[in-house]
């Protein structure tokens, strides 16, 4: 894994673990007449970005390179903000929009990295992420107050 794909995945990593813990904040505090469904399409989110950690990680590893694995870390790293717990139902999907969209750029430069170092693994690996984002962010924007 070359320095600038690493770097992109190292960041990816962190955005999402910070997009992980922000979506789960947001199903715990979530308040009003939507909660029902907000809490349950939270969950359902933060379920599979717990998996996509895994794997960005993972494959971090699978490339001789150590992944990040702490808040520390993921502080210096993540361009994601964290979550506000205060926030009202409305703003908190449309900020979950906007985080989804922010890691999907991210997703696209690094998969043109992985591409023209013909790293079909690290590549294969982003277009999933791509495709998985792309669906929570039509689902997010769909659900919109
Ligand atoms: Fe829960």
């Amino acid at each position: 894994m070359n320095t600038d794909l690493y770097q992109a995945f190292a960041r990816l990593l962190a955005d999402t673990y910070t997009l992980y813990l922000k979506t789960q904040n947001y199903h715990w505090h979530v308040r009003g007449p939507y909660f029902k469904t907000l809490h349950l399409m939270f969950e359902e989110q933060y379920l599979q970005l717990a998996t996509a950690i895994d794997s960005l990680a993972e494959r971090i590893l699978t490339m001789g390179q150590t992944a990040p694995a702490t808040f520390a870390k993921f502080n210096e790293l993540r361009r994601i903000q964290e979550g506000d717990s205060q926030k009202k139902a409305e703003q908190m999907v449309s900020e979950l929009c906007e985080d989804h969209q922010l890691l999907l750029q991210d997703l696209y430069k690094a998969l043109k990295l992985a591409q023209e170092q013909n790293d079909e693994g690290s590549a294969n690996l982003l277009s999933d992420r791509i495709a998985e984002h792309e669906k929570t962010h039509w689902m997010l924007k769909a659900s919109a107050l």
